[in-house]
């Protein structure tokens, strides 16, 4: 099979399009037949060895950890899915293999696409998707009716953060830059400010949560910013472990990192609205599998709009 690989850690020229063995599922696991996969920053920092903690220094590696498409064999054990049925497959960053023809992964992290939703959409959802819906609802404890900021309001984990936050009934400011304050808009977000012009943490505004998609702030610097019981939660979690241990034994606004969890229900849950149209998926460029280099440089750059997509298979 065709799949993008790495033979050791480093920049966009140590990745290689090439033939490499298909899967075979263990017990318990399924083989996808990748239709479509979806481009999220942890791989380009998976390919840099930043998170070589979890990754290790065995190779060949298969990037990607999204996918989505149909099963195309099951391993011993593996009863949920039969062959034929429309997934999505989150891998962990140990196990990776998504940006191939074929994906391989424990069962227990695959889950159905509902009816209606394209794969190339459907790929998008898991990290991005379930980061924006866990923020806001577990870390964050969103309800109706609260004032909530969005920062990086045009990324991957952002633009689904606004239409999650629209479902929750809350107040929805997003920031962004100029050149995506439209595009912020027309994803439902009451108040647009374009970074480049106004410091959201320096105006008077106060917001009951203000979950910070792209970390380009920090809880000390949104302080101000939060209203006195405000929650602020950060996708980069290192970034903010001090300011959650402080502010956890001290009363008032509160910092929380967050690590997303595969979990299906919350799957169903974004499926579902996907469904209903309440959450679109903004889909930045598809690029096929031969472009993954590009798609990665892409992200990299920091300027995604919605999500990148590799098609594997039309
Ligand atoms: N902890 C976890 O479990 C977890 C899970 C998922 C993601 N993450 C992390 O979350 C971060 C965001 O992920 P993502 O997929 O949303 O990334 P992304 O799609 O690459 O984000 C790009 C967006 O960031 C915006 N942006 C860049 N600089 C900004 C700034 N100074 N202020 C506001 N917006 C800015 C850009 O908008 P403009 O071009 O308009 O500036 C662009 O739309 C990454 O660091 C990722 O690794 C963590």
């Amino acid at each position: 099979m065709k799949a993008a690989v790495i033979s050791r850690y480093g920049g966009n020229e140590v990745v290689e399009v090439k033939d490499v063995p298909a899967p075979v599922p263990a017990r318990g696991e399924v083989l996808v037949r990748v239709h479509a996969a979806s481009v999220n920053p942890v791989d380009w920092k998976v390919r840099e060895g930043q998170v070589r903690i979890f990754t290790g220094s065995k190779f060949p590696k298969v990037l990607g950890c999204e996918c989505a498409g149909e099963i195309f064999e099951t391993g011993p054990g593996a009863t949920k899915f039969r062959k034929g049925d429309r997934v999505v497959m989150y891998t962990s960053v140990r196990r990776l293999g998504a940006f191939a023809e074929y994906g391989c992964t424990s069962g227990d992290r695959v889950y159905p696409v509902t009816d209606g939703i394209p794969f190339e959409q459907a790929a998008c959802l898991p990290i991005a998707g379930l980061t924006a819906l866990q923020s806001l609802r577990d870390h964050g404890r969103i309800a109706a009716g609260q004032k909530v900021l969005i920062n990086g309001a045009s990324g991957g984990v952002g633009h689904f953060a606004v239409q999650i936050a629209k479902v929750f009934g809350a107040e929805v400011t997003g920031v962004t830059s100029g050149r995506n304050v439209d595009l912020v808009k027309g994803l439902g977000a009451d108040k647009v400010i374009d970074y480049g012009n106004v410091d959201f943490t320096r105006g008077s505004e106060r917001y009951d949560l203000i979950f910070d998609a792209v970390s380009r702030s920090s809880f000390w610097k949104c302080r101000r910013a939060l209203a006195p019981a405000g929650i602020y939660v950060s996708t980069l979690p290192n970034a903010t472990i001090v300011a959650q241990i402080v502010t956890t034994i001290l009363p008032g606004r509160k910092a929380r990192q967050m690590w997303v969890k595969p979990n299906g229900a919350d799957m169903a849950w974004i499926m579902d609205r996907v469904r209903d149209g309440k959450v679109k998926v903004v889909i930045e460029q598809p690029y096929p599998l031969d472009r993954v280099k590009d798609a990665l440089a892409a992200s990299e750059s920091g300027r995604t709009r919605g999500k990148i997509v590799i098609e594997v298979m039309s």
